[in-house]
């Protein structure tokens, strides 16, 4: 593969679209508005400075028996034997991938003229998907294999409306990408084996892990776990049976784990949350648990506390 586009410029749109760049794509990012210009711009800058960080600090685990453990492994593909020389080589050959080998489209026409590859990653709003499915299928070529990155909804839903079912699945991502490198490859019943085949060996090519999933499952692998964590934590919030902070060192203290569930739903997003939030069938009752944890979040995200993207969410981080 060597042309990919990415659609949607957001949290995991720009991830998706350094880390192509990075491994030597060439990568286009089809936006609708000069608006998304002004808000991915910003996105495409923290990321690459966070993946450059990334790699600087994993000089100083050279050595480290945890370091095997920490490196960021989509940035570095062996930790066998690596030094801070060859690392000073990726940092300088990655800032100019990411910096060369991204270019910003908003004529949909020009955008996926003559791409191997086209990721949706827009927001988790199906009629959204649909409608930019339907203006895309007669503008892509033949042999153009389409991929979403929706976290909860199946490919099957949307297949027909691509006009090309048998090129279209999903491959899913993990937010930071450039260290939680899982790619989920998941089809539906109508895709062609030999398409999947490509996307799989396409996840290994941008240093991911390929995950296949064998059939449809909403939530995937990693949604179909952590949803239903994250849902439990904020319902204890909407519930005001105890605060997120409360909630969050609970969870790590008494299992270890480094990060507690609203640290995780400040680095997905609120907006995100909130968009899966809204899909639940009684999120519009009023007064029922979803809708109570709608509105709270409608809040922060009202305030522009979104989560570590904007430097606040339920912690600050600036
Ligand atoms: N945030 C996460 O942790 C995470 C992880 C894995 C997968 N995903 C999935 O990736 C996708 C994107 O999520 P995100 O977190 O990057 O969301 P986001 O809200 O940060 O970004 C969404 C992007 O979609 C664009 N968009 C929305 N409606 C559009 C439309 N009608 N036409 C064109 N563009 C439109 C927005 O401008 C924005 O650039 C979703 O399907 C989500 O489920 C998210």
């Amino acid at each position: 593969m060597k042309k990919v586009v990415v659609a949607g410029g957001g949290v995991l749109g720009t991830q998706i679209g350094l880390m192509c760049a990075y491994t030597g794509h060439d990568v286009t990012f089809w936006l609708r508005s000069e608006s998304s210009i002004g808000r991915t711009t910003p996105k495409l800058d923290h990321y690459k400075k966070a993946m450059l960080n990334d790699l600087e600090a994993a000089k100083n685990l050279i050595g480290n028996p945890v370091g095997k453990l920490m490196y960021p492994r989509g940035l570095i593909k062996s930790w066998d034997g690596i030094t801070a020389e060859a690392i000073d080589d990726l940092i300088k050959a990655g800032e100019k991938s990411m910096t060369d080998n991204i270019h910003i489209e908003l004529d949909m026409k020009k955008a996926v003229e003559g791409a191997d590859i086209v990721i949706e990653s827009m927001a988790e709003n199906p009629d959204a998907k649909i409608d930019v499915y339907e203006k895309m299928r007669n503008l892509l070529d033949e042999d153009t294999i389409l991929v979403t990155n929706s976290s909860t909804l199946l490919p099957s839903t949307f297949a027909e409306h691509t006009g090309r079912p048998a090129k279209y699945l999903s491959l899913h991502f993990a937010n930071t990408i450039w260290k939680n490198n899982t790619a989920e490859v998941m089809g539906h019943p109508g895709t062609d084996p030999e398409i999947y085949k490509k996307v799989v060996a396409f996840a290994s090519e941008i240093n991911m892990v390929p995950l296949e999933l064998h059939k449809e499952q909403p939530g995937y692998i990693l949604n179909s776990m952590l949803v239903p964590f994250l849902s439990a934590a904020q319902a204890l919030w909407a519930n005001e049976v105890a605060d997120p902070k409360t909630i969050d060192l609970t969870w790590r203290l008494a299992t270890g784990a480094p990060k507690g569930p609203f640290e995780i739903l400040d680095i997905v997003g609120l907006e995100t949350a909130y968009n899966i939030n809204q899909m639940k069938p009684d999120a519009h009752d009023e007064g029922s648990l979803n809708n109570r944890i709608g509105k709270l979040l409608k809040e922060k995200i009202d305030k522009g506390e979104t989560g570590i993207n904007t430097g606040k969410g339920f912690y600050d981080y600036k």
